[in-house]
């Protein structure tokens, strides 16, 4: 019996020293580590998707989250738009086999994970993106989303704006302790100036 524990416990430290070598090695490649947005963050996405599309008949037919990390908001997606395809793009190994594992459990048709650098993705069949990510990477991102996104396509970021785009609608979640919010952008015909 204390041969079997020893091999329970030594298996389960070996296999946490791989998780975690594996998700700093990710973190080394793309910056910014696997880790989920908070509930009620998470909460004031799903509130925004029902205000600003839901209750005004919009029907995305192409979501996509980038950087959809353990999934929670790409299920959420799925479930509030069941015609949709949801595509959540992750470079996280974990993290991307994690979401598909969950979208399996939880039978989500709707959901495909592609376990990939979004740098790499064309994003031209989508008519919603979804993303929390920080300043810097948005604003890398802002040209390709320019030259690839339909005109008039939509954008939710979780808690960052995107430098130079001016916002349809900002969702306000908490003022203190720190300040968060939604953004609503909408894509323009050109390039903002000072992007
Ligand atoms: C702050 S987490 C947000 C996770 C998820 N969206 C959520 O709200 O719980 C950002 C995620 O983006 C992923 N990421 C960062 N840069 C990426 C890239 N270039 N391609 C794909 N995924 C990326 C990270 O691995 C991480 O899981």
């Amino acid at each position: 019996m204390q041969d079997l524990l020893t091999i329970i416990f030594c298996t389960t430290v070996i296999l946490s020293i791989i998780a975690v070598i594996w998700l700093e090695y990710d973190y080394y490649k793309v910056k910014v580590s696997a880790v989920s947005s908070v509930p009620w963050m998470r909460r004031a996405v799903h509130d925004v998707l029902q205000k600003e599309l839901i209750a005004n008949g919009v029907k995305p037919k192409v979501i996509y989250e980038l950087g959809s990390g353990w999934g929670p908001l790409v299920m959420d997606a799925a479930k509030l738009f069941p015609a949709a395809r949801v595509i959540g793009v992750e470079f996280s190994f974990l993290a991307a086999h994690f979401s598909r594992f969950r979208a399996f459990l939880f039978d989500r048709k709707n959901v495909e994970i592609r376990r990939n650098d979004f740098f790499k993705e064309n994003l031209g069949d989508a008519d919603l993106i979804i993303f929390y990510m920080l300043e810097v990477i948005l604003e890398r991102l802002s040209p390709k989303m320019i030259a690839e996104l339909p005109k008039g396509a939509i954008i939710v970021s979780n808690t960052f704006t995107i430098k130079g785009w001016e916002p349809v609608a900002v969702h306000e979640v908490m003022k203190k302790p720190i300040p968060l919010k939604v953004y609503v952008y909408k894509v323009p015909d050109s390039l903002p100036k000072e992007a």
